[in-house]
């Protein structure tokens, strides 16, 4: 996928984030796009930016986790544009908090979202994909999806499953011959909604979470993020790692293996007894 224009753009979780401005910047490269979120208010400012930039929008609201309705959702987009070039599987939501705190329910939502939607819009609009001849998958897992940390088990099961998923996926194609290429997308702390929209269990402090994430975690902005991921895509990378943590880290864990889990255990019980 060297250039966009002209081509059929879905992107879930285009509301906020890195989906808002994944679509803005294809939007001014030419592309024509399916827009899609939960969230109606986020979605029209999307929709708004991406018609002053110029470019053919069909917006809807859709949940990722509702498969019957995400299956409906492809069949409308491909009829609506009579091809599907580029699905970027982009929604997502988080949670903190840890195994013995956590109910059932809170990994199950996250689970939902994250990895079934992938699964969903992966599945649904696969068959449109490879019939435009010219396609392309983008998921989105996390540096999450590389290493575990304590308090991301939620999270963590969900990214590193949509890498396994699409790793597999990427070589499905090639065994198959598919014109389609796949990409796996990891991002370290970019500056987004997703920590100020996640819910906690335990005794941890949503807003206190939100705060440390904003002010310690996240370097990157989601523009950047979202020029890093077109031009992933542009090379057809099998993983687009977003951000010198994600690159930093990624190098790590494959140098040191398993021992990783070793430091990063004692810097969250050090940095929790700083924090009381
Ligand atoms: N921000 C980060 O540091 C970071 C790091 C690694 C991975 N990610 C991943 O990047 C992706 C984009 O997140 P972001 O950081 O831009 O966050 P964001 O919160 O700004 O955007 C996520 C969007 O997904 C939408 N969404 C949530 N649940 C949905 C559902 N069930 N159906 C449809 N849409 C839904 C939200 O309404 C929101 O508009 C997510 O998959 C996230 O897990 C983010």
């Amino acid at each position: 996928m060297k250039d966009f224009r002209g081509k059929v753009v879905v992107i879930t979780g285009a509301g906020s984030g890195m989906g808002r401005d994944i679509a803005v910047k294809l939007a001014h490269r030419g592309a024509r796009l399916a827009i899609s979120d939960v969230t109606p208010d986020g979605l029209a400012v999307t929709e708004k930016l991406v018609r002053e930039a110029g470019a053919e929008v069909h917006s809807q609201l859709l949940n990722v986790a509702e498969r019957e309705a995400v299956l409906t959702y492809a069949d409308t987009v491909a009829e609506h544009f009579g091809v599907v070039n580029v699905v970027f599987n982009n929604a997502g939501i988080a949670h903190h908090g840890e195994i013995e705190r956590t109910e059932f329910k809170d990994i199950e939502r996250v689970m939902d979202v994250d990895y079934w939607g992938v699964v969903n819009g992966t599945k649904a609009f696969l068959p449109h994909v490879i019939a435009s001849g010219d396609g392309h998958i983008v998921n989105t897992s996390s540096l999450f999806g590389l290493l575990a940390e304590p308090g991301q088990a939620a999270y963590n099961s969900a990214k590193f499953a949509v890498r396994g998923f699409t790793e597999a996926l990427r070589q499905e194609m090639i065994v198959a011959k598919h014109p389609v290429q796949v990409s796996c997308v990891h991002p370290g702390g970019i500056k987004t909604a997703i920590a100020r929209n996640a819910t906690v269990s335990g005794d941890h402090d949503q807003k206190a979470t939100a705060a440390l994430f904003d002010r310690y975690l996240a370097r990157m902005t989601s523009e950047d993020a979202a020029d890093v991921i077109i031009d992933g895509v542009r090379k057809n990378k099998a993983r687009i790692l977003v951000g010198t943590d994600a690159k930093i880290l990624d190098i790590a864990v494959r140098l040191v293996a398993s021992k990783y889990q070793w430091v990063s255990a004692k810097l969250t019980g050090w940095a929790m007894s700083k924090a009381g």
